[in-house]
């Protein structure tokens, strides 16, 4: 019987930061023609995908997530002939290729916005959120920006405030606005029409807020050294019932182009909450709501088996599961985990059931590199400093090789936008290139027994347990009647294995170092049973 699953649900996909990836031209800032020479080392690695984070022109508030032009390629990253040639050179050896979609908000330095703050009759006013100050002259109401402070900014020019859930430099357009709709729409359309193979939706929880503008009630488990911006529950900010709709409409639109264009949605939202991502009977909505859930649950096996089990069974009928280990966002696996369990997490997240993403550098396991106060980039820990809240950490340079100056990241003479970790010339991927016993071994020996393995790509997920720092699952694919067992030692206790459990198809640790009665801790094993 044929195989029908689609390539999103087969594949495998990869994030790349572009400005941390590869510079090609000596600025210190990676860019798309510094991607495609790369291309090789994840053809080398065996992804099937790669996402690329945000290359459109921007004045870079949010390091692209602030967009000021959406049909075009900031000058920093090269230009739109530069991302042609990278789409083709992708297809060419067989990469899928996934750009970021930022609907929820633009640039203020878009036109659309510069046009809507110019007078309160500007035909694009209602493009963006604007509310009249409160009787007192502050913000509307108590709404929070992500970023801290208020989610609020008054223009004093025309009077009123504009809203923002992120920095006031990425004014919220105003979905409830055909016009905006439209015009939105339009961009996924200008670059599907360039042949990309879909999109990552960028912050689709904040897509729309309550029309009557409530108050965000107060969170009573708030205390200091969490986020500001949890002050209060975000009840009238996030995940509104409009959003649903508007996802469905995104996707009738890749829908309407051949080839299976894949929609990925960026939600962070309770497993119940996030489901109906998927859409509904007759409105589909993302192929791939985005689950964050391991990011957020404590790394003990009887924790992430009961959260293998609750989000399994929460997937709607034909819902295709996911699972994400990192991202450009949150603090590198090795450092949350240390470097031997960060093996045993890559072993999880390439044998679950449901596409993996992989964040760049992780296959390497690159660690997060401390940023001095006088060097930080993000906005975030600009505005908010001190509580550990700041991505720049997990999103310095790749390093490449050892030999190379700069890692082969940049030029010699140049001065990288983040440092280099300080372990480049031992972690790089040249090195571990050559190395059996690395993290890059183990992801492309993840990856090559997942494409081969269709149990591990499309087969059932069965018997998850968690007990005692042990976590198990079976992988089944019916048609062949194959069945792998998946055992991961999340303790610090050496786990006695019961005879005759299998033959062993991979391990986290050197061959050499496994046997059959025994698992020891960050151990992984993939069997035959
Ligand atoms: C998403 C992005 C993040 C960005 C934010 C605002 O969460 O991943 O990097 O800052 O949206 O666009």
């Amino acid at each position: 019987m044929p195989d029908t699953h689609a390539w999103w649900q087969r594949g495998v996909i990869y994030q790349v930061y572009p400005r941390s990836f590869q510079d090609s031209d000596g600025d210190g800032v990676g860019d798309l023609p510094g991607i495609l020479t790369r291309l090789d080392h994840l053809v080398a690695l065996g992804v099937d995908a790669v996402w690329i984070s945000p290359f459109y022109p921007s004045p870079m508030a949010d390091f692209g997530y602030d967009v000021a032009d959406h049909r075009g390629v900031d000058p920093v990253f090269g230009t739109l002939a530069d991302f042609d040639r990278l789409l083709a050179a992708a297809h060419a050896r067989g990469l899928r290729v996934i750009l970021d979609y930022v609907p929820n908000h633009t640039s203020d330095c878009h036109p659309w916005f510069q046009e809507s703050r110019a007078s309160r009759r500007n035909p694009k006013r209602d493009w963006y959120i604007w509310r009249d100050p409160a009787p007192d002259g502050g913000p509307p109401n108590n709404w929070l920006s992500e970023f801290g402070g208020p989610a609020w900014t008054l223009d004093p020019t025309t009077g009123q405030y504009w809203y923002h859930a992120y920095l006031p430099q990425q004014p919220d357009l105003n979905w409830r606005n055909p016009a905006v709709r439209e015009a939105m729409l339009d961009v996924l359309r200008f670059w599907l029409d360039r042949g990309v193979d879909g999109f990552r939706v960028d912050a689709i929880h904040h897509l729309f807020e309550d029309e009557r503008l409530r108050a965000n009630p107060p969170n009573l488990d708030w205390r200091p050294g969490l986020s500001p911006a949890r002050r209060v529950i975000r009840a009238h900010t996030m995940d509104q019932p409009e959003v649903q709709e508007v996802v469905a409409a995104m996707r009738r639109v890749t829908d309407s182009y051949p080839g299976n264009r894949a929609l990925i949605g960026e939600a962070y939202l309770p497993i119940e909450r996030l489901m109906a991502y998927y859409g509904a009977d007759g409105a589909p909505g993302f192929h791939l709501p985005f689950n964050f859930h391991l990011l957020s649950t404590p790394w003990e096996a009887e924790a992430v088996a009961d959260l293998i089990r609750r989000y399994e069974a929460a997937l709607p009928p034909g819902g295709w599961p996911n699972w994400v280990l990192g991202n450009h966002d949150r603090a590198r696996l090795a450092s949350r985990l240390g470097q031997a369990q960060a093996r045993v997490a890559a072993m999880l997240l390439l044998t679950l059931r449901g596409t993996p993403t992989i964040y760049q550098g992780e296959e390497i396991g690159m660690e997060d590199v401390p940023i001095p106060p006088d060097s930080v980039q993000d906005p975030w820990e600009r505005r908010v400093p001190g509580l550990g809240l700041g991505r720049d950490p997990a999103r310095t340079p790749m390093p490449w090789d050892a030999a190379a100056p700069q890692a082969g990241f940049t030029a010699a003479a140049a001065l990288p936008w983040l440092p280099l970790g300080p372990d480049w010339t031992t972690r790089n991927v040249a090195a571990q290139q050559r190395d059996p016993g690395s993290m890059f071994a183990l992801y492309r020996a993840l990856l090559a027994l997942r494409r081969a393995e269709p149990a591990l790509s499309v087969g059932a997920i069965a018997a998850v347990a968690g007990e005692g720092g042990m976590l198990c699952y079976e992988r089944l694919h019916a048609p062949t009647g194959r069945r792998l067992r998946i055992l991961l030692n999340l303790g610090l206790e050496t786990q006695r294995l019961e005879d005759g459990g299998g033959r062993v198809l991979l391990s986290t640790l050197p061959v050499a170092e496994t046997n059959p009665r025994w698992l020891r801790s960050a151990e992984g094993l993939v069997l035959v049973v």
